[in-house]
Protein backbone atom coordinates (compact mmCIF):
# COMPACT_ATOMS: atom_id res chain seq x y z
CA UNK A 1 0.00 0.00 0.00
CA UNK A 2 1.41 3.49 -1.32
CA UNK A 3 -0.10 6.89 -0.08
CA UNK A 4 -0.29 8.97 -2.97
CA UNK A 5 -1.81 12.55 -3.36
CA UNK A 6 -3.53 13.15 -6.77
CA UNK A 7 -5.76 15.69 -8.07
CA UNK A 8 -6.22 17.17 -4.43
CA UNK A 9 -7.23 13.94 -2.45
CA UNK A 10 -5.39 11.55 -0.86
CA UNK A 11 -5.41 8.07 -1.77
CA UNK A 12 -4.16 4.76 -0.51
CA UNK A 13 -2.92 2.85 -3.60
CA UNK A 14 -2.37 -0.64 -3.05
CA UNK A 15 0.40 -1.01 -5.61
CA UNK A 16 3.69 -2.31 -4.22
CA UNK A 17 5.94 0.68 -4.22
CA UNK A 18 8.00 -0.26 -7.49
CA UNK A 19 4.66 -0.32 -9.35
CA UNK A 20 5.52 2.74 -12.13
CA UNK A 21 3.20 5.65 -10.80
CA UNK A 22 1.75 5.43 -14.54
CA UNK A 23 0.18 1.98 -14.04
CA UNK A 24 -0.84 3.18 -10.51
CA UNK A 25 -3.17 5.83 -11.39
CA UNK A 26 -4.78 4.18 -14.46
CA UNK A 27 -4.95 0.51 -12.96
CA UNK A 28 -5.80 1.46 -9.16
CA UNK A 29 -6.99 5.16 -9.31
CA UNK A 30 -8.56 4.85 -12.22
CA UNK A 31 -7.40 7.73 -14.05
CA UNK A 32 -6.87 6.55 -17.45
CA UNK A 33 -6.82 9.90 -18.97
CA UNK A 34 -2.96 9.48 -18.77
CA UNK A 35 -1.71 6.84 -21.23
CA UNK A 36 0.66 4.17 -21.87
CA UNK A 37 2.73 4.96 -24.98
CA UNK A 38 6.29 4.15 -25.15
CA UNK A 39 6.83 2.52 -21.57
CA UNK A 40 10.61 3.81 -21.09
CA UNK A 41 10.11 7.45 -21.14
CA UNK A 42 10.45 8.62 -24.22
CA UNK A 43 7.00 10.11 -26.21
CA UNK A 44 5.36 11.88 -23.40
CA UNK A 45 2.15 10.08 -23.13
CA UNK A 46 2.18 9.91 -19.75
CA UNK A 47 3.09 13.06 -18.88
CA UNK A 48 1.75 14.34 -15.66
CA UNK A 49 2.37 17.54 -13.23
CA UNK A 50 4.40 16.47 -9.73
CA UNK A 51 4.39 19.82 -7.82
CA UNK A 52 3.44 21.89 -11.03
CA UNK A 53 6.48 19.95 -12.90
CA UNK A 54 5.86 18.04 -16.26
CA UNK A 55 6.54 14.52 -15.51
CA UNK A 56 6.92 11.35 -17.69
CA UNK A 57 4.88 8.65 -15.13
CA UNK A 58 5.46 5.47 -16.92
CA UNK A 59 9.56 5.20 -15.64
CA UNK A 60 8.61 6.41 -12.33
CA UNK A 61 8.22 4.04 -9.35
CA UNK A 62 5.76 4.98 -6.98
CA UNK A 63 8.57 4.71 -4.11
CA UNK A 64 10.02 8.09 -5.99
CA UNK A 65 6.41 9.95 -5.32
CA UNK A 66 6.32 10.23 -2.09
CA UNK A 67 4.12 12.78 -0.13
CA UNK A 68 4.31 15.04 -3.69
CA UNK A 69 1.43 16.45 -5.19
CA UNK A 70 0.41 14.74 -8.49
CA UNK A 71 -2.18 16.23 -10.77
CA UNK A 72 -3.47 13.81 -13.88
CA UNK A 73 -5.35 15.64 -16.95
CA UNK A 74 -8.64 15.07 -15.42
CA UNK A 75 -8.14 17.80 -12.54
CA UNK A 76 -6.34 20.42 -15.34
CA UNK A 77 -9.84 21.73 -16.07
CA UNK A 78 -13.52 21.11 -15.51
CA UNK A 79 -14.84 20.74 -18.54
CA UNK A 80 -18.68 20.25 -17.07
CA UNK A 81 -18.09 23.43 -15.50
CA UNK A 82 -17.11 25.19 -18.83
CA UNK A 83 -13.90 25.95 -17.04
CA UNK A 84 -11.25 24.23 -19.38
CA UNK A 85 -7.68 25.37 -18.94
CA UNK A 86 -6.43 28.18 -21.33
CA UNK A 87 -3.98 24.91 -22.92
CA UNK A 88 -6.96 22.79 -23.41
CA UNK A 89 -9.48 25.55 -24.42
CA UNK A 90 -7.10 26.60 -27.52
CA UNK A 91 -6.80 22.91 -28.14
CA UNK A 92 -10.10 22.71 -28.71
CA UNK A 93 -10.32 26.07 -30.40
CA UNK A 94 -7.61 25.16 -32.71
CA UNK A 95 -8.47 21.44 -33.57
CA UNK A 96 -5.79 20.26 -32.59
CA UNK A 97 -6.30 16.71 -32.17
CA UNK A 98 -6.30 14.12 -35.06
CA UNK A 99 -6.32 10.39 -33.17
CA UNK A 100 -6.27 11.97 -30.01
CA UNK A 101 -3.98 9.84 -28.24
CA UNK A 102 -0.96 11.21 -27.71
CA UNK A 103 -2.70 15.17 -26.78
CA UNK A 104 -3.28 14.46 -22.91
CA UNK A 105 0.59 14.14 -22.30
CA UNK A 106 0.70 17.25 -24.86
CA UNK A 107 -1.48 19.28 -22.81
CA UNK A 108 0.02 18.47 -19.39
CA UNK A 109 3.61 19.43 -21.16
CA UNK A 110 2.11 22.41 -22.72
CA UNK A 111 0.62 23.73 -18.98
CA UNK A 112 3.63 23.12 -17.18
CA UNK A 113 5.58 25.09 -20.07
CA UNK A 114 3.23 28.02 -19.82
CA UNK A 115 3.26 28.18 -16.12
CA UNK A 116 7.37 28.76 -15.88
CA UNK A 117 6.64 30.91 -19.21
CA UNK A 118 4.01 32.71 -20.03
CA UNK A 119 5.02 33.92 -23.24
CA UNK A 120 7.38 31.15 -25.05
CA UNK A 121 8.54 31.53 -28.69
CA UNK A 122 7.68 29.17 -31.39
CA UNK A 123 11.58 28.09 -31.09
CA UNK A 124 11.39 27.66 -27.30
CA UNK A 125 7.78 25.75 -27.54
CA UNK A 126 9.42 23.27 -30.89
CA UNK A 127 12.94 23.08 -28.22
CA UNK A 128 11.04 22.32 -24.75
CA UNK A 129 7.53 20.36 -26.07
CA UNK A 130 9.65 17.30 -26.98
CA UNK A 131 6.36 15.03 -26.66
CA UNK A 132 5.99 12.95 -29.66
CA UNK A 133 2.57 13.03 -31.87
CA UNK A 134 2.41 9.96 -34.37
CA UNK A 135 -0.17 11.90 -36.66
CA UNK A 136 2.45 15.19 -36.37
CA UNK A 137 -0.20 17.38 -35.52
CA UNK A 138 3.11 19.72 -34.52
CA UNK A 139 2.35 22.87 -36.51
CA UNK A 140 -1.59 23.22 -34.74
CA UNK A 141 0.11 22.25 -31.41
CA UNK A 142 2.27 25.27 -31.74
CA UNK A 143 -0.19 27.38 -33.09
CA UNK A 144 -2.72 26.35 -30.31
CA UNK A 145 0.39 26.77 -27.51
CA UNK A 146 0.82 30.71 -28.31
CA UNK A 147 -3.14 31.27 -28.69
CA UNK A 148 -3.34 29.28 -24.99
CA UNK A 149 -0.33 31.63 -23.86
CA UNK A 150 -2.35 35.27 -25.15
CA UNK A 151 -5.27 33.78 -23.41
CA UNK A 152 -3.84 33.26 -20.16
CA UNK A 153 -2.01 36.31 -20.52
CA UNK A 154 -5.01 38.53 -21.02
FE1 LIG B 1 5.84 7.32 -20.73
FE2 LIG B 1 6.13 7.18 -23.40
S1 LIG B 1 4.66 6.15 -22.12
S2 LIG B 1 7.13 8.52 -22.01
Amino acid sequence: MVKLSVNGIERDCPADPDTPLLWALREDLGLTGTKFGCGVGACGACTVHIDGEAVRSCPMPLSDVGAVKVTTIEALGKAEADKLHPVQQAWVEAQVPQCGYCQPGMIMAVAALLARDPDPSETSIREQITNICRCGTYPRIVAAVRQAAAAARA
